[in-house]
């Protein structure tokens, strides 16, 4: 479990299955990530529990009121110790700071906890509020763009991704 100043992370269980179809079933969420009916919600838990837990992998729950607003977590690559930052936020609680507080914490808890050597996260060209968390809030650096690399099923366009990586010395260095 990791506490900051206005939230929890800690693992998801069966009883936020609720919260996280409210997050999923969103259009502003589905812009850009696919969105979920319950039936994908719940299939997606049942799948959750067969697999091996992931230690990096977070519930975010709002203090004041104990509700899971989002997601956030890093996919660990064994192979190169690298990880992959992903988060998902409630579309009513945007705008608040909230992903960049979890995403500060859990990328402080990758690198210094879990001895990852990079971490790293790509988006839509067009996800101005992800750029500016992975760029201005956490301090990664822009690696370039691939074009014409995803589709996008909000818009029906095959849109390019950016990609973003910081490495632990680079961190410690910028964000310590
Ligand atoms: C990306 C996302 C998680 C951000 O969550 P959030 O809690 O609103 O993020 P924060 O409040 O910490 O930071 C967002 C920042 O982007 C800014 N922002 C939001 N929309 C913006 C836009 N259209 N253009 C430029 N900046 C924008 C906000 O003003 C804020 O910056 P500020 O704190 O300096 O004002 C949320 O929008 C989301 O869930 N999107 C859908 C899922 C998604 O895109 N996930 C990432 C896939 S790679």
């Amino acid at each position: 479990m990791i506490e900051t100043n206005r939230l929890i992370l800690r693992p998801m269980t069966q009883d936020d299955l609720e919260d996280f179809y409210d997050i999923f079933k969103s259009e502003q969420v589905g812009r850009f990530v696919h969105r979920m009916s319950h039936e994908a919600a719940e299939r997606y838990f049942e799948k959750k529990k067969k697999s091996e837990p992931n230690p990096y992998s977070f519930a975010v729950v709002l203090k004041e009121n104990n509700k899971m607003i989002g997601t956030c977590g890093v996919k660990l690559n064994k192979d190169n110790n690298c990880g992959e930052l992903s988060y998902v936020f409630n579309a009513d609680y945007w705008n608040k700071g909230y992903c960049t507080e979890a995403c500060k914490a859990v990328v402080k808890y990758c690198f210094i906890e879990g001895g990852m050597h990079r971490i790293e996260a790509d988006c839509f060209e067009d996800n101005y509020a992800s750029t500016k968390i992975l760029q201005e809030k956490l301090l990664m650096n822009y690696e370039g763009s691939i074009k014409n690399y995803a589709f996008n099923e909000a818009t029906q366009k095959i849109t390019a991704f950016k990609f973003f990586g910081i490495t632990k010395e680079e961190y410690l260095k910028k964000c310590i």
